[in-house]
Protein backbone atom coordinates (compact mmCIF):
# COMPACT_ATOMS: atom_id res chain seq x y z
CA UNK A 1 0.00 0.00 0.00
CA UNK A 2 2.62 2.28 0.65
CA UNK A 3 4.43 3.80 -2.34
CA UNK A 4 8.15 5.63 -1.48
CA UNK A 5 10.40 6.95 -3.31
CA UNK A 6 13.41 9.32 -2.93
CA UNK A 7 11.68 12.76 -2.94
CA UNK A 8 8.93 11.48 -0.59
CA UNK A 9 11.76 9.96 1.74
CA UNK A 10 13.51 13.65 1.47
CA UNK A 11 10.20 14.86 2.33
CA UNK A 12 9.43 12.71 5.17
CA UNK A 13 12.44 13.62 6.75
CA UNK A 14 12.05 17.27 6.88
CA UNK A 15 9.51 18.51 9.21
CA UNK A 16 6.54 18.43 7.60
CA UNK A 17 5.02 21.87 9.08
CA UNK A 18 7.84 23.16 7.07
CA UNK A 19 6.77 22.09 3.33
CA UNK A 20 3.87 21.77 1.02
CA UNK A 21 2.74 18.55 2.16
CA UNK A 22 0.89 16.75 4.57
CA UNK A 23 3.01 13.63 6.05
CA UNK A 24 0.99 10.68 7.23
CA UNK A 25 2.33 8.97 10.39
CA UNK A 26 3.81 6.00 8.13
CA UNK A 27 5.71 8.27 6.13
CA UNK A 28 3.70 8.74 2.61
CA UNK A 29 3.85 12.23 1.29
CA UNK A 30 1.03 13.92 0.18
CA UNK A 31 1.09 17.52 -1.72
CA UNK A 32 -1.34 20.22 0.09
CA UNK A 33 -4.04 20.63 -2.86
CA UNK A 34 -3.60 23.58 -5.26
CA UNK A 35 -5.81 25.97 -6.11
CA UNK A 36 -7.05 24.87 -9.57
CA UNK A 37 -8.15 21.42 -7.54
CA UNK A 38 -10.37 23.30 -5.47
CA UNK A 39 -13.30 23.47 -8.72
CA UNK A 40 -13.04 19.97 -10.07
CA UNK A 41 -12.94 18.48 -6.26
CA UNK A 42 -16.28 20.78 -5.38
CA UNK A 43 -17.66 19.18 -9.23
CA UNK A 44 -16.70 15.99 -7.83
CA UNK A 45 -18.99 16.29 -5.14
CA UNK A 46 -21.74 17.70 -6.78
CA UNK A 47 -22.17 14.82 -8.71
CA UNK A 48 -22.02 12.36 -6.07
CA UNK A 49 -24.46 14.29 -4.21
CA UNK A 50 -26.85 14.93 -7.39
CA UNK A 51 -27.09 10.85 -7.25
CA UNK A 52 -27.46 10.21 -3.70
CA UNK A 53 -30.55 12.86 -3.53
CA UNK A 54 -32.07 10.68 -5.92
CA UNK A 55 -31.24 7.71 -3.68
CA UNK A 56 -33.39 9.64 -1.29
CA UNK A 57 -30.43 10.37 1.05
CA UNK A 58 -29.25 12.65 3.47
CA UNK A 59 -26.11 14.96 3.36
CA UNK A 60 -24.02 15.23 5.98
CA UNK A 61 -21.02 16.87 6.42
CA UNK A 62 -18.77 16.02 9.81
CA UNK A 63 -16.25 18.63 9.60
CA UNK A 64 -12.92 17.69 11.40
CA UNK A 65 -12.02 14.26 10.73
CA UNK A 66 -9.93 13.71 14.10
CA UNK A 67 -10.43 10.79 16.74
CA UNK A 68 -14.03 11.77 16.93
CA UNK A 69 -14.98 13.23 13.52
CA UNK A 70 -13.62 9.82 11.50
CA UNK A 71 -15.35 7.59 13.14
CA UNK A 72 -18.03 9.23 13.54
CA UNK A 73 -18.58 9.90 9.55
CA UNK A 74 -18.42 5.94 9.47
CA UNK A 75 -21.42 5.54 11.68
CA UNK A 76 -22.91 8.04 10.21
CA UNK A 77 -22.18 6.74 6.79
CA UNK A 78 -23.44 2.89 8.37
CA UNK A 79 -26.51 4.14 9.09
CA UNK A 80 -29.99 2.52 7.71
CA UNK A 81 -33.49 3.43 7.40
CA UNK A 82 -35.17 0.56 10.04
CA UNK A 83 -37.79 -0.13 7.65
CA UNK A 84 -35.96 -0.60 4.13
CA UNK A 85 -32.71 -1.49 5.89
CA UNK A 86 -31.37 0.74 2.71
CA UNK A 87 -28.56 3.23 4.00
CA UNK A 88 -30.27 6.51 4.76
CA UNK A 89 -27.16 8.51 4.69
CA UNK A 90 -24.20 9.71 2.54
CA UNK A 91 -21.42 11.16 4.69
CA UNK A 92 -18.92 13.60 3.14
CA UNK A 93 -15.99 13.98 5.63
CA UNK A 94 -14.47 17.75 5.33
CA UNK A 95 -11.53 18.17 6.43
CA UNK A 96 -9.19 21.49 6.50
CA UNK A 97 -6.01 20.92 4.33
CA UNK A 98 -3.47 21.62 7.12
CA UNK A 99 -0.24 20.20 6.75
CA UNK A 100 -1.09 17.95 10.13
CA UNK A 101 -3.96 16.43 8.62
CA UNK A 102 -4.40 17.01 4.95
CA UNK A 103 -3.27 13.04 4.50
CA UNK A 104 -6.33 12.11 6.95
CA UNK A 105 -8.72 12.71 3.59
CA UNK A 106 -6.28 10.15 1.20
CA UNK A 107 -6.69 7.64 4.12
CA UNK A 108 -10.45 7.59 4.16
CA UNK A 109 -10.79 8.10 0.44
CA UNK A 110 -8.86 4.84 0.06
CA UNK A 111 -11.34 3.30 2.84
CA UNK A 112 -8.53 3.17 5.29
CA UNK A 113 -9.45 4.77 8.74
CA UNK A 114 -6.91 7.69 9.80
CA UNK A 115 -7.19 6.37 13.61
CA UNK A 116 -5.12 4.06 14.98
CA UNK A 117 -7.48 1.89 16.80
CA UNK A 118 -7.76 -1.23 19.02
CA UNK A 119 -11.65 -1.42 18.06
CA UNK A 120 -11.49 -4.53 15.43
CA UNK A 121 -15.02 -2.77 14.08
CA UNK A 122 -13.15 0.90 12.87
CA UNK A 123 -11.33 -0.34 10.07
CA UNK A 124 -14.19 -2.67 9.11
CA UNK A 125 -16.28 0.43 9.54
CA UNK A 126 -14.51 2.78 6.87
CA UNK A 127 -13.85 0.51 4.39
CA UNK A 128 -17.53 -0.95 4.58
CA UNK A 129 -18.68 2.57 3.92
CA UNK A 130 -16.37 4.04 1.30
CA UNK A 131 -15.80 1.39 -0.58
CA UNK A 132 -18.81 -1.39 -0.34
CA UNK A 133 -21.47 1.17 0.74
CA UNK A 134 -20.36 3.79 -0.85
CA UNK A 135 -21.77 6.40 1.93
CA UNK A 136 -18.76 7.93 2.69
CA UNK A 137 -16.12 10.38 0.76
CA UNK A 138 -13.67 12.72 2.00
CA UNK A 139 -12.97 16.12 1.09
CA UNK A 140 -10.85 19.47 1.61
CA UNK A 141 -12.83 22.14 -0.08
CA UNK A 142 -15.28 24.42 2.00
CA UNK A 143 -18.13 24.01 -0.01
CA UNK A 144 -18.75 21.22 0.84
CA UNK A 145 -21.01 22.93 3.41
CA UNK A 146 -23.41 24.30 0.43
CA UNK A 147 -24.54 20.69 0.22
CA UNK A 148 -24.70 19.29 3.45
CA UNK A 149 -28.74 19.22 5.07
CA UNK A 150 -26.76 18.49 8.23
CA UNK A 151 -23.26 19.28 9.52
CA UNK A 152 -21.54 17.66 12.21
CA UNK A 153 -18.84 19.83 13.56
CA UNK A 154 -15.77 17.90 15.33
CA UNK A 155 -13.26 20.22 15.11
CA UNK A 156 -11.04 20.51 18.27
CA UNK A 157 -11.25 23.34 21.12
CA UNK A 158 -8.22 23.16 23.01
CA UNK A 159 -7.44 24.75 26.34
CA UNK A 160 -3.99 26.22 26.67
CA UNK A 161 -1.71 26.16 29.69
CA UNK A 162 0.06 28.61 30.30
CA UNK A 163 2.38 27.44 33.07
CA UNK A 164 2.88 23.92 34.40
CA UNK A 165 0.66 22.78 37.08
CA UNK A 166 -1.57 25.71 36.71
CA UNK A 167 -4.85 25.37 34.95
CA UNK A 168 -6.59 28.84 35.67
CA UNK A 169 -3.28 30.52 34.14
CA UNK A 170 -4.68 29.04 30.93
CA UNK A 171 -7.20 30.35 28.05
CA UNK A 172 -9.63 28.25 26.04
CA UNK A 173 -8.09 28.25 22.18
CA UNK A 174 -11.66 28.18 19.94
CA UNK A 175 -9.76 29.90 17.31
CA UNK A 176 -10.42 26.54 14.91
CA UNK A 177 -13.76 26.08 16.00
CA UNK A 178 -14.48 29.74 15.39
CA UNK A 179 -13.18 29.59 11.78
CA UNK A 180 -15.43 26.78 11.33
CA UNK A 181 -18.16 28.51 12.58
CA UNK A 182 -17.42 31.66 10.40
CA UNK A 183 -17.21 29.52 7.26
CA UNK A 184 -20.32 27.29 8.25
CA UNK A 185 -22.01 30.66 8.00
CA UNK A 186 -20.74 31.67 4.85
CA UNK A 187 -21.92 28.07 3.09
CA UNK A 188 -24.38 26.48 4.35
CA UNK A 189 -28.09 26.40 3.66
CA UNK A 190 -30.25 28.30 5.86
CA UNK A 191 -32.48 25.20 6.46
CA UNK A 192 -29.30 23.24 7.60
CA UNK A 193 -29.06 21.48 10.52
CA UNK A 194 -25.61 22.21 12.90
CA UNK A 195 -24.68 19.93 15.32
CA UNK A 196 -21.58 20.92 17.45
CA UNK A 197 -20.26 17.92 18.94
CA UNK A 198 -16.92 19.71 19.61
CA UNK A 199 -16.58 19.52 23.73
CA UNK A 200 -17.05 23.80 24.40
CA UNK A 201 -17.12 26.21 27.15
CA UNK A 202 -20.33 26.27 28.37
CA UNK A 203 -22.17 29.40 26.35
CA UNK A 204 -20.56 28.95 23.06
CA UNK A 205 -23.51 27.47 21.05
CA UNK A 206 -25.84 31.02 21.95
CA UNK A 207 -22.62 33.43 22.94
CA UNK A 208 -20.31 32.50 20.06
CA UNK A 209 -21.67 30.37 17.31
CA UNK A 210 -25.41 32.04 16.42
CA UNK A 211 -23.83 35.55 16.73
CA UNK A 212 -21.39 34.56 14.03
CA UNK A 213 -24.10 32.06 11.97
CA UNK A 214 -26.91 34.41 12.70
CA UNK A 215 -24.15 37.79 10.66
CA UNK A 216 -23.21 35.92 8.24
CA UNK A 217 -26.57 34.82 7.00
CA UNK A 218 -27.54 38.48 6.96
CA UNK A 219 -24.37 39.43 5.21
CA UNK A 220 -25.67 37.17 2.17
CA UNK A 221 -29.01 38.29 2.82
CA UNK A 222 -30.57 35.77 4.67
CA UNK A 223 -32.53 38.45 6.80
CA UNK A 224 -35.77 35.69 8.20
CA UNK A 225 -34.16 32.43 8.66
CA UNK A 226 -33.04 31.18 12.13
CA UNK A 227 -29.79 29.31 11.94
CA UNK A 228 -30.48 25.52 13.54
CA UNK A 229 -28.02 25.38 15.66
CA UNK A 230 -27.94 22.35 18.25
CA UNK A 231 -25.48 20.91 20.39
CA UNK A 232 -24.58 17.07 21.66
CA UNK A 233 -21.37 16.07 23.35
CA UNK A 234 -19.83 13.51 22.28
CA UNK A 235 -18.78 10.01 24.36
CA UNK A 236 -16.47 8.57 22.28
CA UNK A 237 -13.46 6.60 23.97
CA UNK A 238 -10.67 5.74 21.20
CA UNK A 239 -10.11 2.15 22.36
CA UNK A 240 -11.42 -1.54 22.25
CA UNK A 241 -14.82 0.04 22.12
CA UNK A 242 -14.89 3.02 20.08
CA UNK A 243 -17.48 2.32 17.47
CA UNK A 244 -19.79 1.79 20.27
CA UNK A 245 -18.95 4.32 22.30
CA UNK A 246 -20.56 6.26 19.57
CA UNK A 247 -23.71 4.10 18.33
CA UNK A 248 -24.21 2.14 21.39
CA UNK A 249 -24.47 5.02 24.25
CA UNK A 250 -26.73 7.60 26.31
CA UNK A 251 -26.27 10.55 24.08
CA UNK A 252 -27.36 14.30 25.80
CA UNK A 253 -28.67 17.32 23.07
CA UNK A 254 -30.36 20.19 23.08
CA UNK A 255 -31.19 22.91 20.12
CA UNK A 256 -31.30 26.87 20.37
CA UNK A 257 -34.94 26.69 19.14
CA UNK A 258 -37.67 23.97 19.13
CA UNK A 259 -36.60 23.52 15.12
CA UNK A 260 -33.20 22.88 16.20
CA UNK A 261 -33.92 20.85 18.75
CA UNK A 262 -36.62 18.38 17.39
CA UNK A 263 -33.71 18.13 14.32
CA UNK A 264 -31.18 17.00 16.25
CA UNK A 265 -33.23 14.44 18.13
CA UNK A 266 -34.26 13.28 14.26
CA UNK A 267 -31.07 12.69 13.54
CA UNK A 268 -29.30 10.87 16.45
CA UNK A 269 -32.61 8.69 16.46
CA UNK A 270 -30.82 7.76 12.89
CA UNK A 271 -27.58 7.54 13.39
CA UNK A 272 -27.54 6.12 17.07
CA UNK A 273 -29.04 3.20 18.96
CA UNK A 274 -31.40 5.45 21.05
CA UNK A 275 -34.37 2.52 21.34
CA UNK A 276 -31.46 0.90 24.15
CA UNK A 277 -29.55 4.03 24.86
CA UNK A 278 -32.45 7.07 25.02
CA UNK A 279 -31.28 10.73 24.32
CA UNK A 280 -31.82 13.35 26.87
CA UNK A 281 -32.90 16.50 25.79
CA UNK A 282 -31.94 19.36 27.40
CA UNK A 283 -33.96 22.69 27.35
CA UNK A 284 -30.71 24.86 26.16
CA UNK A 285 -27.48 24.32 24.72
CA UNK A 286 -25.67 25.87 28.09
CA UNK A 287 -26.83 22.75 29.52
CA UNK A 288 -25.74 20.31 27.25
CA UNK A 289 -22.34 21.98 27.19
CA UNK A 290 -22.31 22.53 30.78
CA UNK A 291 -23.39 18.50 31.12
CA UNK A 292 -20.02 17.44 29.08
CA UNK A 293 -17.91 19.70 31.48
CA UNK A 294 -19.23 18.92 34.53
CA UNK A 295 -18.89 14.82 33.62
CA UNK A 296 -15.29 15.23 32.92
CA UNK A 297 -14.64 17.64 35.75
CA UNK A 298 -16.55 14.61 38.42
CA UNK A 299 -13.72 12.18 37.18
CA UNK A 300 -10.81 14.61 36.81
CA UNK A 301 -11.50 15.62 40.62
CA UNK A 302 -12.48 11.96 42.08
CA UNK A 303 -9.09 10.55 40.62
CA UNK A 304 -7.44 13.52 41.92
CA UNK A 305 -8.74 13.44 45.42
CA UNK A 306 -6.82 10.19 45.99
CA UNK A 307 -3.03 11.87 45.13
CA UNK A 308 -3.06 12.81 48.86
CA UNK A 309 -3.74 9.90 49.98
CA UNK A 310 -1.69 8.20 47.89
CA UNK A 311 1.49 10.35 49.43
CA UNK A 312 0.06 10.01 52.76
CA UNK A 313 0.00 6.13 52.26
CA UNK A 314 3.45 5.72 50.84
CA UNK A 315 4.53 7.87 53.77
CA UNK A 316 3.26 6.18 56.55
CA UNK A 317 3.61 2.17 55.33
CA UNK A 318 0.40 1.79 53.85
CA UNK A 319 -0.90 0.27 50.90
CA UNK A 320 -3.42 2.50 49.36
CA UNK A 321 -4.50 -0.70 46.94
CA UNK A 322 -6.14 -2.62 49.48
CA UNK A 323 -7.68 0.42 51.33
CA UNK A 324 -9.34 0.98 48.26
CA UNK A 325 -10.54 -3.14 47.48
CA UNK A 326 -11.64 -2.88 51.00
CA UNK A 327 -13.64 0.66 50.91
CA UNK A 328 -15.41 -1.05 47.08
CA UNK A 329 -17.08 -3.54 48.54
CA UNK A 330 -19.41 -0.90 49.60
CA UNK A 331 -22.01 -0.33 46.45
CA UNK A 332 -21.76 3.41 47.54
CA UNK A 333 -17.97 3.67 47.21
CA UNK A 334 -17.93 1.09 44.14
CA UNK A 335 -16.29 3.88 41.76
CA UNK A 336 -13.76 4.65 43.71
CA UNK A 337 -10.56 4.34 41.62
CA UNK A 338 -6.67 4.62 42.06
CA UNK A 339 -5.69 7.16 39.92
CA UNK A 340 -2.00 5.88 38.29
CA UNK A 341 0.88 8.69 37.26
CA UNK A 342 -1.63 11.20 35.95
CA UNK A 343 -4.56 11.78 34.17
CA UNK A 344 -4.35 11.78 30.47
CA UNK A 345 -6.02 11.50 27.08
CA UNK A 346 -7.59 14.64 25.15
CA UNK A 347 -10.52 15.48 27.30
CA UNK A 348 -9.94 15.08 31.43
CA UNK A 349 -6.86 17.69 31.21
CA UNK A 350 -8.78 20.19 29.59
CA UNK A 351 -12.17 20.08 30.26
CA UNK A 352 -12.95 21.55 33.52
CA UNK A 353 -10.91 24.38 32.05
CA UNK A 354 -12.92 25.38 29.14
CA UNK A 355 -15.76 25.32 32.01
CA UNK A 356 -13.71 28.29 34.14
CA UNK A 357 -13.12 29.92 31.46
CA UNK A 358 -16.07 30.66 30.25
CA UNK A 359 -17.36 31.74 33.79
CA UNK A 360 -14.98 34.63 33.39
CA UNK A 361 -14.88 34.98 29.85
CA UNK A 362 -18.43 34.53 28.07
CA UNK A 363 -20.57 34.63 30.85
CA UNK A 364 -18.47 37.54 32.43
CA UNK A 365 -17.88 36.71 36.22
CA UNK A 366 -15.26 37.93 38.18
CA UNK A 367 -15.42 36.18 41.53
CA UNK A 368 -13.47 33.07 42.31
CA UNK A 369 -15.96 30.39 42.46
CA UNK A 370 -13.87 27.56 40.98
CA UNK A 371 -11.81 25.71 43.49
CA UNK A 372 -11.80 21.91 42.83
CA UNK A 373 -12.15 21.62 39.79
CA UNK A 374 -8.73 23.71 38.92
CA UNK A 375 -7.53 22.00 41.51
CA UNK A 376 -7.90 18.59 40.54
CA UNK A 377 -6.58 19.59 37.24
CA UNK A 378 -3.23 20.59 38.43
CA UNK A 379 -3.29 17.55 40.72
CA UNK A 380 -3.59 15.47 37.80
CA UNK A 381 -1.31 17.31 35.14
CA UNK A 382 1.42 17.21 37.83
CA UNK A 383 1.10 13.57 39.46
CA UNK A 384 3.87 12.24 37.01
CA UNK A 385 6.62 13.80 39.18
CA UNK A 386 6.21 12.04 42.78
CA UNK A 387 6.98 8.95 40.20
CA UNK A 388 10.14 10.53 39.40
CA UNK A 389 11.03 11.28 42.86
CA UNK A 390 10.19 7.71 43.70
CA UNK A 391 13.01 6.84 40.96
CA UNK A 392 15.32 8.75 42.29
CA UNK A 393 14.86 7.54 45.87
CA UNK A 394 15.16 3.87 44.61
CA UNK A 395 18.30 4.74 42.86
CA UNK A 396 19.69 5.74 45.96
CA UNK A 397 18.67 2.98 48.51
CA UNK A 398 20.88 1.02 45.53
CA UNK A 399 23.54 3.54 45.87
CA UNK A 400 23.00 5.10 41.88
CA UNK A 401 21.56 8.68 41.21
CA UNK A 402 19.29 9.42 38.46
CA UNK A 403 22.03 11.11 36.65
CA UNK A 404 23.61 8.76 33.52
CA UNK A 405 21.02 5.82 34.70
CA UNK A 406 19.15 3.66 31.99
CA UNK A 407 15.61 4.25 33.17
CA UNK A 408 12.81 2.07 31.09
CA UNK A 409 9.34 2.94 30.68
CA UNK A 410 6.46 0.52 30.53
CA UNK A 411 3.90 2.12 28.51
CA UNK A 412 3.32 5.68 26.74
CA UNK A 413 0.21 5.73 26.36
CA UNK A 414 -2.42 7.84 28.87
CA UNK A 415 -4.11 4.30 29.69
CA UNK A 416 -4.15 1.09 29.30
CA UNK A 417 -5.18 -1.28 25.85
CA UNK A 418 -4.63 2.13 23.83
CA UNK A 419 -2.33 3.95 21.60
CA UNK A 420 -3.45 7.06 22.35
CA UNK A 421 -0.02 9.48 24.26
CA UNK A 422 -2.13 12.95 24.80
CA UNK A 423 -1.06 14.31 27.68
CA UNK A 424 -0.09 10.91 29.52
CA UNK A 425 1.36 11.06 32.82
CA UNK A 426 4.61 8.84 31.18
CA UNK A 427 5.55 12.28 28.87
CA UNK A 428 5.76 14.06 32.51
CA UNK A 429 7.65 11.24 34.13
CA UNK A 430 9.94 10.68 31.12
CA UNK A 431 10.37 14.57 31.05
CA UNK A 432 11.15 15.25 34.45
CA UNK A 433 13.65 12.35 34.59
CA UNK A 434 15.61 13.72 31.66
CA UNK A 435 16.10 17.00 32.96
CA UNK A 436 17.33 14.88 36.10
CA UNK A 437 19.64 13.20 33.61
CA UNK A 438 18.59 10.29 32.54
CA UNK A 439 19.08 7.83 29.45
CA UNK A 440 15.12 7.00 28.89
CA UNK A 441 14.21 4.19 27.30
CA UNK A 442 10.56 3.27 26.23
CA UNK A 443 8.71 -0.08 25.80
CA UNK A 444 5.21 0.65 24.27
CA UNK A 445 2.41 -2.62 22.80
CA UNK A 446 0.28 -0.40 21.48
CA UNK A 447 2.29 3.04 20.74
CA UNK A 448 3.98 3.55 17.49
CA UNK A 449 4.88 7.10 17.47
CA UNK A 450 5.29 8.85 20.32
CA UNK A 451 4.93 11.77 18.48
CA UNK A 452 4.81 14.54 21.88
CA UNK A 453 8.49 13.65 22.24
CA UNK A 454 9.91 12.83 18.17
CA UNK A 455 8.18 16.11 17.04
CA UNK A 456 8.42 17.84 19.89
CA UNK A 457 9.15 21.02 18.13
CA UNK A 458 6.07 21.13 16.28
CA UNK A 459 3.19 18.69 18.17
CA UNK A 460 0.59 18.97 19.47
CA UNK A 461 1.26 22.46 18.36
CA UNK A 462 4.42 24.87 17.40
CA UNK A 463 5.11 26.55 21.13
CA UNK A 464 2.33 24.02 23.26
CA UNK A 465 4.66 21.17 24.17
CA UNK A 466 5.39 20.36 27.36
CA UNK A 467 9.01 20.10 26.70
CA UNK A 468 8.23 24.03 27.39
CA UNK A 469 7.96 23.40 30.88
CA UNK A 470 11.42 21.27 31.89
CA UNK A 471 15.01 21.84 30.72
CA UNK A 472 17.61 19.80 28.69
CA UNK A 473 14.69 18.24 26.92
CA UNK A 474 15.85 18.30 23.11
CA UNK A 475 17.52 14.34 23.42
CA UNK A 476 13.75 13.49 23.33
CA UNK A 477 13.56 13.72 19.67
CA UNK A 478 15.19 10.74 19.42
CA UNK A 479 13.23 8.14 21.44
CA UNK A 480 11.76 5.37 19.72
CA UNK A 481 8.87 3.29 21.11
CA UNK A 482 10.69 -0.07 21.64
CA UNK A 483 8.37 -3.18 21.23
CA UNK A 484 10.72 -5.87 21.78
CA UNK A 485 10.93 -6.05 26.06
CA UNK A 486 13.94 -7.90 25.80
CA UNK A 487 15.79 -4.93 24.33
CA UNK A 488 13.99 -2.38 25.94
CA UNK A 489 15.07 -3.79 29.84
CA UNK A 490 18.34 -4.86 28.47
CA UNK A 491 20.63 -3.46 31.40
CA UNK A 492 18.25 -0.90 33.31
CA UNK A 493 19.08 0.49 36.38
CA UNK A 494 15.26 1.38 36.61
CA UNK A 495 11.96 0.03 35.51
CA UNK A 496 8.64 1.95 35.92
CA UNK A 497 5.87 0.36 34.71
CA UNK A 498 3.57 3.08 33.69
CA UNK A 499 0.26 1.64 32.01
CA UNK A 500 -2.00 -0.78 33.02
CA UNK A 501 -1.43 -2.54 29.74
CA UNK A 502 -2.64 -6.43 29.78
CA UNK A 503 0.88 -7.43 28.79
CA UNK A 504 2.34 -5.13 31.59
CA UNK A 505 -0.12 -7.56 34.19
CA UNK A 506 1.67 -10.83 34.58
CA UNK A 507 5.41 -9.81 34.16
CA UNK A 508 7.44 -12.65 36.24
CA UNK A 509 10.08 -10.98 38.59
CA UNK A 510 12.45 -13.99 37.76
CA UNK A 511 12.24 -13.39 34.13
CA UNK A 512 12.18 -9.28 33.98
CA UNK A 513 16.06 -9.18 36.18
CA UNK A 514 17.11 -12.23 33.79
CA UNK A 515 16.12 -9.83 30.80
CA UNK A 516 17.77 -6.68 33.14
CA UNK A 517 20.41 -8.70 33.16
CA UNK A 518 21.13 -7.63 36.95
CA UNK A 519 18.91 -6.11 40.10
CA UNK A 520 17.40 -3.05 39.35
CA UNK A 521 14.72 -0.26 40.71
CA UNK A 522 11.16 -1.52 39.91
CA UNK A 523 8.87 1.20 40.14
CA UNK A 524 5.17 0.35 40.21
CA UNK A 525 2.77 3.15 39.55
CA UNK A 526 -0.74 0.92 39.30
CA UNK A 527 -0.68 -1.16 42.20
CA UNK A 528 0.17 -4.10 39.40
CA UNK A 529 2.87 -5.96 41.95
CA UNK A 530 1.29 -8.04 44.17
CA UNK A 531 3.08 -8.90 47.44
CA UNK A 532 4.27 -12.12 46.47
CA UNK A 533 6.17 -10.53 43.39
CA UNK A 534 7.52 -7.63 45.15
CA UNK A 535 9.11 -9.63 48.01
CA UNK A 536 10.21 -11.91 44.92
CA UNK A 537 12.00 -8.64 43.47
CA UNK A 538 13.65 -8.27 46.61
CA UNK A 539 15.23 -11.45 47.01
CA UNK A 540 16.61 -10.87 43.48
CA UNK A 541 18.17 -7.87 45.32
CA UNK A 542 15.90 -5.33 43.55
CA UNK A 543 14.52 -2.40 45.03
CA UNK A 544 10.95 -1.65 44.82
CA UNK A 545 8.62 1.46 45.48
CA UNK A 546 5.68 1.93 44.02
CA UNK A 547 2.62 4.77 43.84
CA UNK A 548 0.75 4.97 47.38
CA UNK A 549 2.54 1.50 48.49
CA UNK A 550 3.74 2.66 51.58
CA UNK A 551 3.83 -1.13 52.67
CA UNK A 552 6.76 -2.34 50.30
CA UNK A 553 9.27 -1.33 53.40
CA UNK A 554 8.25 -3.83 55.45
CA UNK A 555 8.20 -6.68 53.19
CA UNK A 556 11.97 -5.42 52.30
CA UNK A 557 12.47 -5.43 55.92
CA UNK A 558 11.46 -8.68 56.10
CA UNK A 559 13.47 -10.11 52.96
CA UNK A 560 16.31 -8.84 54.18
CA UNK A 561 15.83 -10.05 57.87
CA UNK A 562 15.70 -6.93 59.64
CA UNK A 563 12.69 -7.72 61.55
N1 LIG B 1 -10.67 12.11 21.50
C1 LIG B 1 -11.57 11.79 22.42
O1 LIG B 1 -11.42 10.76 23.07
C2 LIG B 1 -12.79 12.65 22.68
C3 LIG B 1 -13.83 12.13 23.47
C4 LIG B 1 -14.97 12.91 23.68
C5 LIG B 1 -15.01 14.19 23.15
N2 LIG B 1 -13.97 14.68 22.40
C6 LIG B 1 -14.08 16.04 21.87
O2 LIG B 1 -14.29 16.00 20.46
C7 LIG B 1 -13.69 17.12 19.84
C8 LIG B 1 -12.75 16.66 18.73
O3 LIG B 1 -11.72 15.89 19.32
P1 LIG B 1 -10.74 14.97 18.49
O4 LIG B 1 -10.06 14.11 19.47
O5 LIG B 1 -11.45 14.36 17.34
O6 LIG B 1 -9.70 16.10 17.92
P2 LIG B 1 -8.66 15.94 16.72
O7 LIG B 1 -7.65 17.01 16.91
O8 LIG B 1 -8.23 14.52 16.59
O9 LIG B 1 -9.52 16.26 15.43
C9 LIG B 1 -9.98 17.52 15.07
C10 LIG B 1 -9.89 17.61 13.55
O10 LIG B 1 -10.52 18.80 13.11
C11 LIG B 1 -9.76 19.35 12.04
N3 LIG B 1 -10.08 20.76 11.87
C12 LIG B 1 -9.70 21.80 12.65
N4 LIG B 1 -10.19 22.95 12.15
C13 LIG B 1 -10.91 22.62 11.06
C14 LIG B 1 -11.67 23.36 10.12
N5 LIG B 1 -11.77 24.69 10.20
N6 LIG B 1 -12.30 22.69 9.13
C15 LIG B 1 -12.19 21.35 9.02
N7 LIG B 1 -11.48 20.60 9.87
C16 LIG B 1 -10.85 21.22 10.88
C17 LIG B 1 -8.33 19.08 12.48
O11 LIG B 1 -7.42 19.21 11.44
C18 LIG B 1 -8.45 17.66 13.05
O12 LIG B 1 -8.27 16.68 12.05
C19 LIG B 1 -12.98 17.89 20.95
O13 LIG B 1 -13.80 18.90 21.42
C20 LIG B 1 -12.81 16.85 22.03
O14 LIG B 1 -12.73 17.43 23.31
C21 LIG B 1 -12.86 13.93 22.15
Amino acid sequence: MKKRNVVSEKLADKDQFEVNASVCPAGEVFPLPKDEDYEKEFKRLERIVKSQRLKGREIVVVMGVGFVGAVMAGVVADAVDPKSAKPNKFVIGMQRPSTRSYWKIHYLNRGIAPVDAEDPEVAPLIRRCVKEKKTLTATFTYDALSLADVVVVDVQCDYFKETFGGVKQGRADIAALEDSLKIIGQKIMPECLVLIETTVPPGTTEYIAYPIVKKAFEKRGIKDAEPLLSHSFERVMPGRNYVASIREFWRVCSGINEEARRRVVAFLSDVINVSEYPLTVLDRPIESETCKIVENSYRASILAFLHEWSLFAERNGVDLLKVIEAIKVRPTHSNIIFPGPGIGGYCLPKDGGLGVWSYHTLLGFEDDAFKITPAAIDINDTRGLRVAQLVRDALRNMGKIVAASKIVLLGASYREGVGDTRYSGSEIIVRKLTEMGADIAVHDPYVKHWWELEKQQSYPAPGHSMARFFRNQDKLDEIKVEKDLKIALEFADAVIIAVRHQEYLDLNPDEIVKMIRRPAAIIDCFGLLNDDKIRRYFELGCEVKGLGRGHVKRIKDDVRGRV
